[in-house]
């Protein structure tokens, strides 16, 4: 076995492995295309094992997406067969296409003839009978039987089967290139001459195709019609289903079938996100009875670790609840839990604004109301006119307007609040985790959360922090709910260690996970890290040539509303998407086909990023 940068050896084969697979993500997420199975064995394998049937001596596979898992693949099918398998790297696969990795491997074929191989090319021997007796200098399999789509590399043929054009940009050609070719050594040469001559200007985004266009203007590429044979190009989703359906074994079939409904999605939506395997872990700790002293130190340790988060530094002034249900039960609790004498000031500037202002409506609270457009930032002049006037006793209002992506400015509103001594009520829903809230600066009197956005964990529970006083002064008033009897919470939590109903005692497994990861390194780490992400996205996203709803001042390094490409639906666009493994949101309310959500929350890395823009490029292109 011999790893190679650029050296001599004489092989017949090469074979280009080095590309990311990007229409096959998220299958390829963790396994490159090259080695996903047909009958039992890699592509690759398959591929090298046809040839050596074949008596070809020598292959140089090009490999770079995932080169580590590759190579290794090679070096153990090496000791198997007779033939000399050369590795050679393209370190440069995320930038470069198919024309740099096939003349990195020019040193692998000098004086031979050429077999040149996409590495995702499935098809039955007679393909490589056919083409290698096929007597000819220079010979493409194509097949006139196919359909072509865009992604195709179609041919025109003249009428003494001649190509005269190729390429994927040909707005009509008479065959499908299969990816396979054969040259004699002095077609080789010159195949590798213009290969070297267009990578010289600098673009390295060539496909080999464009070489083989300037070898045809002086050579006759003869196409070997391949109609009526086997073979599938592995590009989408399908085309694995179909080779498994052509090639594969009935278990393979089966298992495709199970994955592909269990397919990984990429979830770039506000919650629920993707979780860390830690996360996942944890939901299956060994049980524990939820009135057992192992459930309340449980409890206790989540609790104290989520008022971290929320910038409790007093534990003798504020407090954190659990509560099962998702954000809008720690909403609900804390409205229904004031009794009804509360006047409220509730400022909106979008759905979930309007949330808070439908559920003080259906509690009947005596509730004033500040309504903006969505996406108007608050009037801090006055919001404070307001307070001063409306008798209020509490101000409410979403910190991370997630319907928007507007992050309205919770310390300038809390300080009106302060100011006038009232009360607060911040839904932090979307915010916790990836933004400060620093309750206790703040002066915050109640703060709601839920787990499964920036929190990154599973959905389910939710959270108020609030002033150990405040909740205190709720056993004056009778709460609208028995469940969700915020004073009841209170008094289970911190005189007895429990929750007054049945705990879900898993979801506090996970959590604690949750949380864990988030302050092992650092809140700050956490909001680094998703502010990172966001400009990252952004930026892919603007070099695109999409335009963003909000101007960037006013945005949350949680999600973007990006206004939807001319000509597309919400709907289309989500699914089209969907279908590449990416999970948008679309977008809500005044903002239903006009534009959709991406959120940079939860287990995103900045490859998922890169990913999800280039599945972004291709949607819209
Ligand atoms: C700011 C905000 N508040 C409240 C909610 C309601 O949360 P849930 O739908 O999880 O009950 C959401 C949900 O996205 C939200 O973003």
């Amino acid at each position: 076995m011999q790893r190679k940068k650029r050296n001599a050896v004489a092989v017949q084969a090469v074979i280009l492995t080095a590309g990311e697979g990007k229409s096959l993500f998220p299958l390829t997420r963790e396994c490159p295309k090259a080695l996903l199975k047909v009958s039992g064995i890699s592509i690759l394998e398959r591929l090298i094992r046809q040839l050596d049937r074949f008596g070809v001596r020598h292959a140089a596979v090009v490999v770079g997406y995932q080169k580590e898992q590759v190579t290794t693949a090679l070096i153990n099918l090496q000791e198997k067969i007779g033939m000399t398998l050369a590795i050679v790297e393209n370190d440069r696969f995320a930038e470069t296409n198919t024309l740099y990795s096939a003349a990195l491997a020019e040193g692998c074929c000098r004086n031979g003839s050429l077999l040149l191989i996409d590495g995702d090319l499935v098809c039955e021997d007679a393909v490589f009978d056919h083409l290698l007796r096929a007597n000819a200098e220079a010979v493409l399999a194509v097949d006139t039987g196919r359909v072509m789509g865009e992604e195709e590399v179609k041919v025109r043929v003249d009428h003494h089967n001649v190509a005269v054009a190729i390429g994927k940009n040909l707005a009509s050609g008479s065959a499908e290139f299969l990816g396979l070719a054969r040259f004699s050594p002095a077609v080789t040469r010159e195949f590798f001459l213009e290969a070297k001559r267009l990578l010289k200007s600098g673009n390295h985004s060539h496909f080999y195709e464009a070489a083989f266009s300037m070898v045809m203007s002086h050579r006759r590429l003869t196409c070997l019609d391949v109609n009526g044979l086997k073979w599938v190009e592995i590009d989408f989703m399908q085309d694995y289903e179909d080779a498994l359906r052509l090639f594969g074994l009935p278990s393979e079939r089966q298992a495709f079938r199970v994955s592909r409904r269990s397919r990984r999605h990429y979830l770039f939506c506000p919650g629920p996100v993707l979780v860390s395997d830690r996360v996942k872990k944890a939901l299956t700790r060994p049980e524990i009875g939820h009135r057992e002293v192992e459930f309340s130190e449980l409890f206790n340790r989540v609790r104290l670790k989520l008022a971290r988060v929320f910038g409790v530094r007093n534990l003798h002034r504020y407090t954190c609840l659990v509560l099962n249900g998702s954000g809008s039960a720690a909403n609900e609790a804390v409205l229904g839990s004031l009794g009804t004498k509360k006047k409220l000031l509730i400022i909106s500037n979008g759905e979930f604004g309007e949330r808070l202002i439908r559920l003080a409506e259906f509690l009947e609270l005596d509730s004033q109301v500040v309504r903006l457009r969505w996406g108007q930032p608050f009037d801090l002049d006055e919001i404070e006119r307001s307070v001063r006037r409306s008798g209020t006793d509490m101000l409410c209002f979403v910190h991370h307007e997630t319907s928007t992506g507007m992050l309205n400015p919770l310390p300038k509103l809390a300080a009106i609040a302060k100011r006038y001594s009232k009360d607060t009520l911040v839904d932090a829903v979307s915010s916790l985790g990836a933004v400060p809230v620093d309750i206790e600066d703040n002066e915050i009197t109640f703060c709601t959360g839920s787990a499964n956005k920036a929190i990154a964990s599973v959905p389910g529970l939710s959270f108020v922090c609030g002033k150990r006083a405040a909740f205190n002064a709720l056993k004056a008033v009778k709460a609208r709910s028995l469940y969700l009897d915020l004073y009841n919470h209170f008094v289970y939590s911190d005189r007895k260690y429990q929750t007054p109903n049945t705990p879900a005692v898993n979801l506090f497994f996970a959590l604690e996970a949750a949380l864990d990861g988030i302050l092992d390194g650092g809140l700050q780490t956490t909001f680094d890290r998703y502010s990172a992400l966001a400009t990252q996205l952004r930026g892919g996203m603007k070099n695109l040539g999409f335009r963003f709803f909000l101007s960037e001042e006013h945005m949350s390094p949680v999600l973007t509303t990006v206004e939807l490409p001319v000509g597309f639906e919400g709907d289309e666009f989500h699914e089209r998407l969907r279908r590449l493994g990416y999970i948008t949101y679309p977008g809500k309310g005044i903002l239903k086909d006009r534009a959709f959500q991406v959120a940079n929350i939860g287990q995103i890395s900045h490859s998922d990023v890169r990913r999800f823009i280039d599945a972004l490029a291709r949607v819209v292109k």
